[in-house]
C-alpha cells in the first residue's frame, strides 16, 4: 500500500483520518517519519498554513503528504479569529495555560461579541451573539502538484457554555440545524457532520477519482 504522511500529530484527527482513508494508504504522522520540529505556521491564510506544513515534509523528507488547518470565523467580527483561533486569548493579552486556553479563548471571543450589542435573537434559549463558521483546509501535495480541500459549517455563536465534549470553541458554536453545540453533540455525531469530516471527505473523493 503507498504511504502519505499527515503533517500532525493529533491521535483524534490522525484516528479520524486513518479511519477514512484506510482502503488507500498507510497514514503516518510527523512522529512517524522522526520529525519532532515545530513547522512554522507564518501565513496569512488557512491554505496558506497548511501548505507551509506539507511543504516542510516534503522539502525535508521528500514524502508525499497532506496537511490541515482550522478555525473558527465570527461574521460581527469579520472572519476573526481566523488562523488565529488557537492564539486568539493570547493575543488579546490574556494568560493562558494549555489547560486553560479553550475556555479563555471562549470568554474573550464573547466579551467582544457582547461589546457588539448583539441583536440576533435566541436559539434554544440562549442569546445568539453572532452567525460564525467553522473552516477546514486540507493542503495535499500528490505527484508533484498541489490541490486544496475545503470543508466549512455554517452557524451561530451563543452567549453561554454548553456542553462538555470536543474541544477549542465547541461549547459556543451551533451548527445550523440543530439545537445544541458542538460540545453537546459530542464527538461522535460531531465528527460525522464537522468542518474536518467535510474536507476529509473532499480528499477521500478525490482519491477515489484517481483509482
Ligand atoms: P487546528 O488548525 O485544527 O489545530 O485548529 C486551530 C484552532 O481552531 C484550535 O486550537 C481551536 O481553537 C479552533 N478549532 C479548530 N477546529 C475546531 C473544532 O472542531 N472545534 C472547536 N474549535 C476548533
Amino acid at each position: 500500500m503507498e504511504t502519505i504522511v499527515f503533517a500532525s500529530n493529533n491521535e483524534h484527527k490522525l484516528q479520524e483520518i486513518r479511519n477514512i482513508l484506510s482502503g488507500h494508504f498507510e497514514i503516518k504522522s510527523l512522529h512517524d517519519i522522526g520529525c519532532e520540529a515545530d513547522i512554522p505556521e507564518t501565513g496569512l491564510t488557512f491554505e496558506e498554513n497548511a501548505l507551509q506544513k506539507a511543504e516542510y515534509v516534503k522539502a525535508h523528507y521528500g514524502l508525499d503528504c497532506f496537511a490541515d488547518d482550522s478555525g473558527m470565523e465570527v461574521e460581527a467580527l469579520g472572519g476573526e479569529p481566523g488562523i488565529y483561533s488557537a492564539r486568539y486569548a493570547k493575543m488579546h493579552g490574556r494568560e493562558v495555560t494549555p489547560d486553560t486556553r479553550d475556555d479563555i479563548n471562549m470568554d474573550v471571543l464573547i466579551e467582544r461579541l457582547e461589546a457588539l450589542k448583539p441583536q440576533y435573537g435566541t436559539l434554544a434559549g440562549a442569546r445568539i451573539l453572532s452567525p460564525a463558521q467553522f473552516r477546514t483546509c486540507i493542503a495535499l501535495i500528490y505527484k508533484g502538484e498541489t490541490h486544496y480541500f475545503d470543508g466549512i459549517v455554517r452557524g451561530n455563536i451563543i452567549d453561554q457554555k454548553r456542553g462538555t465534549e470536543g474541544f477549542g470553541y465547541d461549547p459556543i458554536f451551533v451548527p445550523d440545524g440543530f439545537d445544541k453545540t458542538y460540545a453537546q453533540l459530542g464527538n461522535e455525531t460531531k465528527n460525522g457532520i464537522s468542518h474536518r469530516a467535510r474536507a476529509v471527505q473532499k480528499l477521500e473523493a478525490f482519491f477515489n477519482s484517481l483509482k
